[in-house]
């Protein structure tokens, strides 16, 4: 499908989107292991999330929806061999963490995924899962996964990739495990895993980047006798899923490209693990200001103000691309209009995640009469350029489909984006919130 998109004068109004998908994802598989019914009001609407639910179903949860509100009755640990593939989708959190999970339960699941998910490496949770006693069939380190579980070990880990789904997919396999399974983290990655855990009655510990989960829950393979025995068990939460700050980016790089603009954000996930993007946009020139913040079941959420001044620019690089890599194609999008350019260095992971991100990039804003210099780990846009509407593709990537209608905001006349129902993957709603803060 295609959308097209004018130039704006003015980015102005108030945004709200559908929970994290991060942290939707992490609750929907908790739920479906813990005991008891979980309710989730504003759980993520994405279609990555809904991949995730249908697994847990399959596992043997009960899912009811309606809307974003979300009940899921768990299995107390009991889950079920699967009757079919565990269909991931396009969502490679779906199996990463997932697969952590079944390969601790006492059956075969095949996991699939779409034509994208099919290229991604997965030999980063095999490896691990198989040190713990698992056993994986793939094709090449890829999708598909048959995962023969097995009752695994407990053992300490040190990725060699900074992943919070490799880290997440280890802590899960841990907590059916008998002892302490350790992950040290080369850089500290997002750790809803670590807080969900904790709501979900979970007990994880952090001591700087080493985060260890308790294991000797109920799994699937653990006999009747194991209750007596004291084998643990997760309980079910009711929770409100924060709004997802991923999906706001792209309007806080709208904002940040419009000098004057202002934009109200409600209820959004103000994890610190994840709000780096705030740190560094401000950076750039756009000025943050937080109405309230909370906690709710450890992570913190809310209220802030956006509003555009001057957009810099600036350089990203180490830890700090690590924990953007979601949101530097949106500000790789509209680096052009900044003043002094945008160089992004360390981000190689951009080449494998639902696109190569980084060739996307560069395609389109070429597409676009910009000027950009392509890196095997990034990329550097020069600033002060004037972009012209163009077609340009989403290269069935949800990031950036939205990325390019944020650029086609400031660019002359305009801009048809190819493949724009990729948006549904994270944000089925991205065209009608931008149309409402777009003057
Ligand atoms: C995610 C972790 C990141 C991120 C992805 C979601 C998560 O992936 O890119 O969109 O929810 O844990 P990696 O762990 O591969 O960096």
């Amino acid at each position: 499908m295609d959308v097209k998109v004018s130039a704006a004068k003015q980015v102005r109004g108030s945004v709200r989107t559908g929970g994290d998908k991060s942290v939707s994802h992490r609750y929907a598989m908790l739920a479906g292991i813990a005991e008891g019914t979980s309710e989730f009001e504003n759980f993520s609407t994405s279609a990555d999330c809904a991949s995730t639910l249908a697994c847990m179903e399959a596992l043997g949860a009960r899912v009811r929806r309606n809307g974003n509100h979300v009940d899921v009755d768990g299995v107390a640990g009991a889950l079920q061999a699967p009757a079919r593939e565990l269909d991931c989708g396009n969502s490679g959190s779906t199996m990463r963490m997932l697969s952590g999970v079944v390969a601790a339960q006492p059956f075969t699941s095949t996991m699939i995924g779409d034509a994208s998910l099919s290229k991604r490496p997965m030999r980063r949770v095999i490896e691990p899962l198989e040190q713990m006693g698992a056993r994986i069939e793939s094709r090449d380190g890829c999708a598909p996964l048959t995962i023969h579980g097995a009752k695994l070990r407990a053992m300490e880990y040190t990725p060699p990739v900074a992943s919070a789904q490799v880290k997440s997919c280890v802590l899960l396999a841990g907590l059916f495990a008998e002892g302490e399974t350790t992950v040290n983290e080369p850089v500290r990655t997002r750790d809803h895993t670590e807080l969900a855990l904790r709501a979900f009655g979970g007990e994880v510990r952090r001591d700087g980047n080493r985060v260890t989960v308790q294991g000797g829950y109920l799994s699937g393979g653990s006999l009747p006798g194991g209750i007596l025995s004291g084998a643990k068990k997760l309980r079910a939460l009711k929770a409100y899923v924060p709004g997802d700050l991923s999906s706001v980016t792209f309007f806080l790089c709208a904002a940040a490209i419009f000098p004057g603009s202002s934009l109200l954000v409600d209820s959004v996930l103000l994890n610190p693990t994840r709000s780096v993007v705030l740190d560094v946009l401000s950076g750039m020139g756009l000025n943050v200001h937080f109405l309230k913040v909370e906690d709710q079941h450890g992570e913190l959420v809310g209220t802030m103000q956006a509003e555009g001044g001057v957009f810099q620019g600036g350089t990203i690089r180490g830890e700090q691309s690590a924990a953007l890599i979601d949101e530097l194609p949106a500000i790789a999008a509209v680096a052009p209009y900044s003043a002094r350019g945008v160089e992004i260095r360390d981000a190689a992971e951009l080449r494998v995640k639902e696109s190569d991100r980084i060739s996307a990039v560069v395609q389109n804003l070429r597409a676009m009469g910009a000027e950009v210099e392509e890196f095997p780990d990034g990329m550097r846009v020069p600033g002060g350029q004037k972009l012209r509407g163009a077609k340009v593709e989403s290269f069935d990537d949800h990031r950036i489909a939205m990325a390019f209608a944020v650029a086609a905001l400031r660019a002359e006349g305009e801009t048809t984006i190819g493949g724009a129902e990729a948006v549904a993957v994270s944000f089925p709603e991205f065209f009608e919130a931008l149309h409402k803060v777009v003057e």
